[in-house]
């Protein structure tokens, strides 16, 4: 690409005119279709170099120019509301270097000299909305739209379970308040799992995930899907009471708002510099994307002094973080089978450090996938980490594609078992016929079994259970409870695994691990019936589906007779299970090969009762409380049970979500933690007193 400075007046011209239709065509792809045609990096590096070319050649500025637009262009179908202060977009940097200078024109513009407090604040990567509250009440939610016009979401945030209905405390009579509607990263995967099993389309991302389901029509789908909000600003206000951004939060908090914990107010750009390095350290590990960090001017009586230039505040900025993408070569294409027989293609690629992690797989999600970006093995392709979870195969670089490829034709047979691979109507994910016939699948089910929301048994890892599985020392779930036993009497295991003899023989074990293993399947004997339910494996039955029909049966030879004889009444009736969830429960409980492993797993397993005893009027109910420090008059342990029996969640530290922290004797940096973040510290004694 030509550097600007060289470019005449006619190429500039172009290329405004052809960056300007590109991006047009993102946003429709971006905002309308949840979907998107260039990646955020592409999307940025456009708008840069056009903002630049306009720098440039300001005679030459489009009407129909992206550094005149806001946000997205209205869909149809949902009632417009105007903003009465409009929602504005952020400016963007890229380095500390440009936020050095846009400290320094902030100071210039003030005619200060002193460092100023700048509140940093995760830049959630979501979709920006607007809810109203008249008199504490919410009356009205909007998008964004194009900054000006929102559309009219009110019944769809309704549905969001963290946005306050009613406020709490002090407030003024008409409250805007904004921030950002998003979807954790583990509801985004269990989303995708669960339309994955139905043979659904995925979403690309958290971000498009959220944008499809608060964008809906039908309220009902959004309050099916998980959606989560983050307030950070405000639009109009009858009374503001706050004077500082720092203060604001404080304010949203007593009102009920949630607000993102990582928030923090720098004092220098080396704080700024420090924040911003931490942020990118621990940003694969919230369960929530972020894709920058947003610098507001925290006293608001300068912000107002600052204002705003045509689209942008003058007192905040967005500083990105570097594009995560790299090229390499795809060596090939693998197809894995699941536990409920989907066949996914996985990239196996030259491994390559994207941002900081070595990627050796992407995935490629799916047959149509493949086809429509033409992927094929051998080629160079561009590796992105999507919203820093799973690396994706962003485009194939054509030009760079050796002679002799071909175009990848996916498998009609299971790679695994041979069976037929099927693809029903209107699905997008071909699977495997072969049930437990086949080995993937028999294979992935022990694994899953075994897993930490299952049986959880230590010891058991996914490498030795695939081991195990190939060496024919296990085949079904069952198998793991008389490994003792065959163990011990060798003949009876020599004629099962062929030549190996003694698991205490095996490379790397002794008699202490065997021992370990063996007292940690003991101790798995007597099991919860939400884990035993999870640990079968049903299509859609995730841990919390487990736990709901658990609590629903109570006993799980009941509820297994009602599922053989399809009696759907009191399943269908639950809230969280959908008709389609019902049938493939019902469904698992016909096939004979299931009912077999069931059989055989109950001669070894005791399936415990389910009794909810969590009492839901208690002070704890609903609660977060962390505990820290030596506690004298009970255990760790029984305190956190005394709180979850009362209803609360129990968290390992503290946030902004925490409610209460109890703390005992040379209780440390949580306790302070919990003092700055204000909030509720009990003694011990204080405790036993609220929960007596
Ligand atoms: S403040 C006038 N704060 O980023 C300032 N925005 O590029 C308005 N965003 O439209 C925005 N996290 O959707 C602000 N902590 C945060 C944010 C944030 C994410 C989004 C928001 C906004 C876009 C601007």
């Amino acid at each position: 690409m030509k550097e600007i400075k060289d470019l005449s007046k006619e190429e500039a011209e172009r290329e405004l005119e052809y960056i300007a239709k590109e991006m047009a065509k993102s946003d429709i792809a971006y905002y309308q279709k949840d979907n998107p045609y260039l990646t955020d990096a592409q999307y940025d590096s456009l708008k840069r170099r056009n903002e630049e070319i306009e720098a440039r050649f300001p005679e030459l500025v489009r009407s129909d120019s992206p550094s005149k637009k806001v946000g997205a262009p209205l869909q149809s179908g949902f009632k417009k509301v105007p903003h009465r202060f409009p929602m504005l977009s952020l400016g963007d940097v890229f380095s500390i270097e440009e936020v050095e200078d846009f400290v320094q024109s902030v100071k210039r513009f003030l005619n200060s000299a002193k460092e100023l407090d700048f509140m940093a604040e995760p830049k959630i990567d979501g979709l920006s909305f607007s809810a109203r509250y008249e008199k504490g009440r919410f009356v009205q939610g909007a998008t964004r739209g194009d900054g000006v016009l929102g559309e009219d979401i009110t019944e769809n945030l309704k549905t969001i379970k963290e946005l306050p209905q009613t406020l709490s405390g002090d407030f003024p009579d008409i409250l805007e308040v904004r921030g950002e509607v998003y979807m954790k990263k583990s509801d985004f995967f269990a989303l995708n799992e669960k339309y994955e099993a139905e043979g659904k389309k995925t979403f690309a991302n958290p971000r498009n995930a959220a944008a499809g389901s608060l964008r809906q029509l039908d309220p009902k789908i959004t309050a099916e899907r998980n959606l989560s909000i983050f307030a950070y600003t405000w639009g109009e206000v009858s009374k503001r009471v706050w004077d500082s951004q720092a203060d604001f939060f404080n304010h949203l908090k007593a009102w009920g708002f949630p607000i993102n914990e990582h928030n923090h107010l720098c004092r220098s750009v080396k704080e700024i510099d420090e924040n911003f390095q931490h942020l990118m350290e621990i940003r694969a590990d919230l369960d929530y994307d972020i894709d920058g960090v947003v610098y507001k001017v925290n006293d608001i009586a300068l912000q107002e002094r600052l204002g705003f230039l045509t689209r942008t505040p003058r007192w905040a900025v967005a500083h990105k973080f570097p594009a995560e993408q790299a090229i390499t070569r795809l060596n090939e294409i693998r197809i894995q089978v699941g536990r409920t027989g989907a066949l996914t293609p996985v990239a196996n690629l030259e491994p390559i450090n994207v941002g900081g992690v070595i990627v050796a797989h992407a995935t490629l999600h799916n047959e149509d996938e493949i086809k429509r970006k033409d992927i094929r093995e051998g080629d160079y392709v561009i590796v992105q980490r999507a919203g820093d979870v799973i690396p994706q195969i962003v485009g194939v670089l054509k030009d760079k594609r050796p002679e002799g490829t071909k175009e990848f034709a996916f498998p009609t047979t299971c790679p695994i078992c041979g069976a037929h691979a099927i693809r029903e109507e209107d699905e997008a994910i071909r699977r495997c016929t072969g049930g437990l016939s086949c080995p993937a699948q028999a294979k992935e089910r022990i694994i899953h079994f075994v897993s930490k929301e299952a049986f959880d048994i230590t010891g058991l890892g996914d490498s030795i259970v695939e081991d195990f599985f190939n060496e024919g020392i296990l085949h079904t779930p069952a198998d793991i409870f008389t490994l003792e036993e065959r163990n011990d009497d060798a003949s009876l295991f020599a004629e099962q695994k062929g030549s190996v003899l003694h698991l205490e023989q095996r490379n790397g074990w002794g008699k202490k691990s065997v021992d370990n293993l063996f007292k940690a399947i003991q101790a798995k004997r007597t099991i919860s019936m939400p884990r035993f339910i999870y640990a079968l494996g049903i299509p859609q039955v995730g841990a919390a589906t487990a736990l709901l029909l658990a609590k629903n049966y109570n006993n799980f030879n009941h509820f297994m007779a009602e599922m053989q004889n399809k009696q759907t009444e009191l399943l269908v009736s639950i809230d969280g299970i959908g008709a389609n969830m019902a049938t493939d429960i019902v469904e698992f409980f016909q096939e004979a090969h299931n009912l077999n492993i069931i059989n055989e797993l109950l001669q070894y397993v005791k399936v415990e009762d389910y009794i909810d005893d969590t009492i839901s009027d208690s002070p704890l109910s609903g609660k977060t409380v962390v505990f820290t420090g030596t506690l004298e008059q009970m255990t760790r342990s029984e305190a956190k049970a005394k709180a979850q029996k009362l209803g609360a969640k129990v968290a390992g530290s503290v946030s902004a979500k925490t409610d209460y922290v109890i703390i005992g004797a040379d209780a440390g940096s949580k306790a302070s933690k919990a003092q700055e973040l204000g909030i509720k510290i009990l003694s011990e004694t204080e405790f036993l007193e609220l929960i007596k």
